[in-house]
C-alpha cells in the first residue's frame, strides 16, 4: 500500500469552529465551480501552457539527469546552486525535507557519495564571502540556474564564483559547472553553447516557482542522492488522484477551495505550519508559490482590484512560543494550514529522571502532542485550520505534497480570476535593478528611477 498524503479539513467547518467556518452547503455551491475550473486547467494543459503538469511523467530526463549525477559525483565533494527564488527555493526544500537534517557535517560515507549543498539565494556579500572561504573550487560542481538567463542576482554571483574557480583550476572551470535555463535564449545559453558546458532546459512553458520537478530542482536533488524518480512518481499519482470534479476527493481543488473561501471571509493570510523541520523548506517554497502566483493587480471591468492571499511560514514547536499567541488571540485573519508526519525517520526516548512525567516519553510523542495540542486550541477558540498528513517523510510523499500545492495554485487562479503564471511585479523590480545597474537599453529607465530616488531622499523626513 503506497504512502498516500490525507487533507483533514473537519476544522475548517461550522461544526466545529462555529460561526468562523464554512458551510457545508458552501462547498457545495463550489462544486460546480471546481468543474468549471478543472476544464479551464486542462485546456490551458492541452494548449501546451502547463508544464508543470508535464514534468512528473518526464522520467527519461530523470534518468538523465540521475546519470549525470552519478558520473560527476565522483570526482566532487561539493555542489552549489547558483539562482534564487524559483531558481533556488525548491532545492532548498527538497534538500531540507529528504536528507539528513546535518548534511553538510557528514562524512562523504554517511552521505553515500552525495555531494554536500550550499544554495546561497541571495547577493547578500558576507553570504558569498563567507561561502567562499569554506569550499574548495577544486572539489565543487556549480550549477548556475536561470530561467531567463539574465536575471542580475544570478548573473552577479556567477561572475564572483566563476572569477574563484579560474584562479584555482584555470581553463578547467567550465568542467566544474552546469547550466540550467532556457532552451535557447538569455546570456546562460549562449554561455553553454559557447564553452560546450554541460547543460539542462527549463521549458518555456514551466515558471520558475513551479519548476522544482524539472532540472531546476532534480539536478541538485540527483547530486545530494535523492531519488527523483520516487519525487515524480509522487507528483505524477497527485495528479492522478486529483483527476476528478468532486471536490471531496481532489485535495488540490479543495485546499484551493478552502483558502478562496476564508479569503473572502476576511481571512486573507494563510499560514503554513509544519510539525517537523524537515518541512518548513516547502513551507518557505510554499510562500513564494502562493504570493507570486495570486498577488495581482486584476482588472475588472476597467477597474484595477488588487488580490492575493498573504503566505506566512512558522514551525511547530518552535512558533508555539513564538507567533501561536497571535493565531490564537490576536485578529480572526488567518487560516492555518497544518503540515503533520506520523512516523519519523527516528525516535529519540526521554530518559527516565526520577519520577519526572516527561521520563520514558519520547520526542515524538511531545512534538505531536505539541501539535494536537494547538490545533484543539486554534479550533476551540474558533480558529479555522486544516492539516496535510504525511504518512512518513519521503520522495515520494514531498512529490505528492508539492505537486497538491502546486496544483491548488492553478485552481485559486481559476477562483480568484486571475493569471497565476505571470510575475509582473517581479519583473518591474528586475528592470530596476538593471537601470541602476546601468545595463544597455535601460537608459531611460534609470532616469526615471534617479528622478524618483532624488524625491525621496529630501532630508526633512530623515530622523
Ligand atoms: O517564479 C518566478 O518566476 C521567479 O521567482 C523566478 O524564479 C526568479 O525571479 C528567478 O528568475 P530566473 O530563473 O529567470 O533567474
Amino acid at each position: 500500500m503506497p504512502d498516500i498524503i490525507r487533507l483533514n479539513y473537519a476544522n475548517c467547518m461550522k461544526d466545529l469552529v462555529g460561526e468562523n467556518g464554512i458551510a457545508a452547503e458552501e462547498l457545495k455551491v463550489l462544486e460546480s465551480k471546481v468543474a468549471e475550473a478543472r476544464k479551464s486547467i486542462m485546456e490551458q494543459k492541452v494548449a501546451g501552457k502547463l508544464g508543470f503538469m508535464e514534468l512528473p511523467y518526464n522520467r527519461g530526463l530523470a534518468k538523465k539527469i540521475a546519470d549525470t549525477a552519478r558520473t560527476m559525483s565522483k570526482k566532487f565533494e561539493n555542489f552549489v546552486v547558483i539562482g534564487i527564488g524559483g531558481s533556488a527555493l525548491g532545492n532548498i526544500a527538497l534538500q531540507q525535507a529528504l536528507r539528513h537534517p546535518q548534511w553538510n557535517l557528514l562524512p562523504r560515507k554517511g552521505r553515500k557519495g552525495g555531494l554536500r549543498l550550499f544554495v546561497p539565494d541571495n547577493v547578500d556579500p558576507d553570504v558569498l564571502a563567507g561561502l567562499m572561504d569554506v569550499i574548495d573550487a577544486r572539489k565543487t560542481v556549480f550549477n548556475v540556474i536561470s530561467k531567463s538567463g539574465t536575471t542580475a542576482e544570478c548573473i552577479a554571483n556567477y561572475f564572483v564564483l566563476r572569477n574563484l574557480l579560474e584562479k584555482k583550476v584555470g581553463k578547467k572551470a567550465k568542467d566544474h559547472i552546469i547550466i540550467t535555463t532556457d532552451a535557447s535564449k538569455g546570456y546562460l545559453r549562449e554561455l553553454a553553447a559557447k564553452e560546450g558546458i554541460v547543460n539542462f532546459e527549463v521549458p518555456g512553458n514551466v515558471g520558475g516557482r513551479f519548476s522544482v520537478m524539472s532540472p531546476v530542482g532534480l539536478v541538485s536533488a540527483a547530486f545530494t542522492g535523492i531519488d527523483i524518480k520516487e519525487l515524480l512518481a509522487g507528483a505524477a499519482d497527485m495528479n492522478e488522484r486529483c483527476a476528478t470534479d468532486r471536490l471531496s476527493e481532489n485535495p488540490a481543488a479543495l485546499y484551493a477551495v478552502l483558502q478562496f473561501l476564508f479569503y473572502w471571509q476576511k481571512r486573507p493570510i494563510s499560514v503554513m505550519m509544519p510539525y517537523s523541520n524537515a518541512l518548513y523548506g516547502v513551507a518557505d517554497w510554499y510562500r513564494q508559490l502562493w504570493a507570486e502566483s495570486l498577488g495581482k493587480k486584476a482588472d475588472r471591468g476597467g477597474n484595477s482590484v488588487f488580490l492575493g492571499p498573504t503566505p506566512v511560514k512558522a514551525l511547530g514547536a518552535t512558533d508555539q512560543h513564538s507567533q501561536v499567541q497571535l493565531y490564537i488571540e490576536g485578529p480572526q485573519d488567518k487560516v492555518i494550514t497544518f503540515l503533520s508526519v506520523e512516523k519519523f525517520n527516528n525516535a529519540v526516548k526521554i530518559p527516565k529522571f526520577g519520577d519526572h512525567y516527561l521520563g520514558g516519553r519520547s520526542l515524538n510523542e511531545l512534538l505531536k502532542a505539541e501539535e494536537e495540542a494547538t490545533r484543539l486550541a486554534l479550533t476551540s477558540e474558533g480558529r479555522p485550520n486544516l492539516t496535510v498528513t504525511l504518512p512518513k517523510i519521503s520522495p515520494y510523499t514531498v512529490g505528492q505534497l508539492l505537486y497538491m500545492l502546486e496544483l491548488a495554485t492553478a485552481y485559486a487562479g481559476e477562483f480568484f480570476n486571475l493569471n497565476a503564471f505571470d510575475q509582473p511585479g517581479v519583473e518591474l523590480g528586475k528592470q530596476l535593478t538593471y537601470a541602476l545597474m546601468g545595463r544597455a537599453g535601460f537608459e531611460d529607465r534609470k532616469k526615471e528611477v534617479e528622478a524618483q530616488l532624488a524625491k525621496t531622499k529630501v532630508q526633512s523626513y530623515l530622523v
